[in-house]
């Protein structure tokens, strides 16, 4: 026995300890994928490992990782390695989220690598869009199975060719399609970007629901661009509702050194807590399993 595997308090998370000081990279692969496709999420913690080590042990399990071009937040390239990224450009709270769900074409996997823990608070947050689905009022389910979501975004010039990473409008354009994102260019070269999505997804297997979308983050970062496919508002009392659900069932991760966390973006939303200090270092890389799923 080289590691315990135990659940954080009574979390969804799944913790894979370290008990014999080996290398992460002497994990059998098959246990960790079992362990992933019952779970969704999984923590790795006291393998000491180093950058180079995760990059590794992700590369092993792991195929298509992604840039991060369209994504929401502004993030900083690690080594000079367009798929590893650090996931800080403020600090305070991010409410649980599916990463990117404000796009069609989103990372099925993420993983996240703690090069730094912050001093205190920034834990990371998850919970289970299975359970987040169950706990929903019937009403609430209703609204959302009718009504899909709707993202609109207006960008300058120089926001759109910073954020896609291109100053050419042929591309974005194909960007834009491949995305099944509504492209509107104005006179002055700004843009309309309209994108539509359900709330509630059936998970992988087909025998279940999940609440997993970018809603919470985004009414608590810009409210104005989120609204209900007929351009109706989502009530202050079912955000109420969402906000009180995703505060009950999310379990905290209190982040140490070297510590690996493997997650399903379709279905382990993610998040986290305000801090207040620099030390908290935390990187990500978006990508697909390199294996059935
Ligand atoms: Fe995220």
């Amino acid at each position: 026995m080289n590691t315990k595997i135990q659940s954080i308090s009574d979390g969804i998370v799944k913790e894979i300890i370290n008990i014999n000081n080996i290398s992460i990279l002497e994990l059998d692969q098959e246990e960790i994928i079992n362990l992933f496709k019952s779970y969704g999420i999984l923590l790795f913690r006291g393998f000491l490992a180093e950058t180079e080590i995760f990059k590794q042990f992700t590369n092993s399990l792991s195929t298509d990782f992604i840039n991060y071009a369209g994504g929401a937040f502004s993030r900083r390239v690690i080594n000079g390695d367009e798929t590893l990224l650090s996931v800080n450009d403020f600090q305070s709270e991010i409410k649980l989220h599916g990463e990117m769900y404000y796009q069609q074409n989103i990372p099925l996997m993420l993983w996240f690598f703690c090069a730094n823990p912050p001093l205190k608070d920034g834990e990371t947050t998850v919970c289970d869009g299975r359970q987040f689905f169950n706990e929903l009022s019937s009403s609430t389910k209703e609204l959302f199975m009718k009504n899909n979501l709707k993202f609109t975004v207006r960008m300058s010039q120089e926001d759109w060719q910073k954020k896609y990473q291109t100053d050419d409008l042929k591309k974005l354009k194909e960007m834009c399609s491949k995305n099944n994102t509504c492209l509107t260019v104005n006179d002055d070269q700004s843009i309309i970007l309209q994108y539509i999505c359900p709330a509630i997804i059936p998970s992988r297997c087909g025998k279940f629901q999940v609440f997993i979308n970018s809603l919470l983050p985004t009414k608590q970062l810009s409210s104005q661009i989120l609204k209900f496919e007929d351009d109706s508002e989502i009530p202050d009392e079912v955000m109420s509702e969402l906000n009180q659900i995703a505060e009950k069932i999310t379990t905290k991760i209190a982040w140490q050194k070297g510590d690996i966390l493997m997650i399903d973006n379709t279905r382990i939303l993610h998040g986290r807590r305000a801090f207040a200090d620099n030390q908290r270092d935390i990187y990500i890389r978006l990508c697909s399993p390199a294996f059935p799923f």
